[in-house]
């Protein structure tokens, strides 16, 4: 009896915790003449983040409950294309690719380029004209060609006891603005190995948050759990696009990965 009740305890535990979980997905969703992705607004440690962009040009993390979102607030989305999980939300059937002998899934970015495709808001040739710029693209990527500096700090400052001088590390950020919001590369070093790791973030602005019944968020602070919707209509799909010029851009094995992408997605 008491194994029993335990095990009722554990199920519904589970099923809690489940459902909890259920906001933190990032889905992608086709309609009728657009392609919509559902962020969440509260998941501060996932890939969807809530900022604010201050006056000195940076996006600071803010407690989206806690605070009024409005017109600087964005979502940083460090937005995927690939799973190993075929059976993955936001997985895109029938994109599917190797990366160093490991079977990958088109997924996120792959499915919204997918959907996009399926609905027409991206024509084959558009499709053709980025798969080729990617191989242009490729010779020369921000991962080879950039680096973080080190330097002593030139700007007047206190003394620092015990022999100690203060130095400044210099982290370079490319970022590309568009009318629906802006692209980030960030390299970063990486955390095990000799190198850098170029991030790529969509960061989606305020104005374009909407919420499931279509009409517009607008600002104030987020609920506990609340989710938040974009959409890619024909007049914003080309931000996608960019999006994949950015992983061209940052490194070569996104670019690969991006080229493969794009060349499953052209046979479909
Ligand atoms: N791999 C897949 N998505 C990525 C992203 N947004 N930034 C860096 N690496 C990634």
């Amino acid at each position: 009896m008491r194994f029993l009740r335990a095990a009722f305890a554990v199920f519904f535990f589970c099923r809690a915790e489940a459902a909890d979980a259920e906001y933190k997905r990032i889905l992608v969703q086709p309609g009728q003449d657009a392609v919509e992705v559902r962020l969440p607004l509260t998941d501060v440690t996932g890939p969807a983040r809530v900022k604010r962009m201050e006056a000195a040009g940076v996006g600071i993390p803010v407690a989206p409950t806690r605070i009024r979102l409005d017109d600087a607030a964005f979502i940083e989305w460090q937005i995927g294309y690939d799973t190993t999980d075929p059976r993955h939300w936001s997985v895109a059937p029938g994109i599917e690719f190797e990366r160093a002998g490991r079977k990958k899934y088109g997924c996120e970015l792959s499915k919204l380029l997918a959907e996009s495709r399926r609905l027409g808001l991206l024509s084959e040739t558009e499709l053709r004209a980025v798969r080729q710029q990617l191989d242009s693209l490729r010779a020369a990527t921000l991962e080879d060609t950039e680096k973080l500096t080190v330097g002593p700090d030139t700007a007047p400052g206190h003394a620092l006891p015990e022999g100690f001088a203060r130095y400044v590390e210099r982290v370079p950020i490319f970022e590309k603005n568009t009318p629906c919001g802006r692209i980030e590369i960030q390299l970063k070093q990486k955390q095990r190995a000799v190198g850098y790791q170029a991030m790529v973030y969509a960061c989606l602005p305020l104005a374009q948050w909407r919420t499931s019944d279509g009409s517009a968020r607008g600002p104030g602070a987020a609920r506990s759990k609340e989710t938040v919707i974009v959409r890619f209509t024909r007049d914003n799909v080309s931000f996608l696009l960019d999006i994949v010029r950015a992983f061209g851009i940052a490194s070569r094995e996104h670019n690969d990965d991006l080229r493969k992408i794009l060349d499953a997605l052209l046979a479909l």
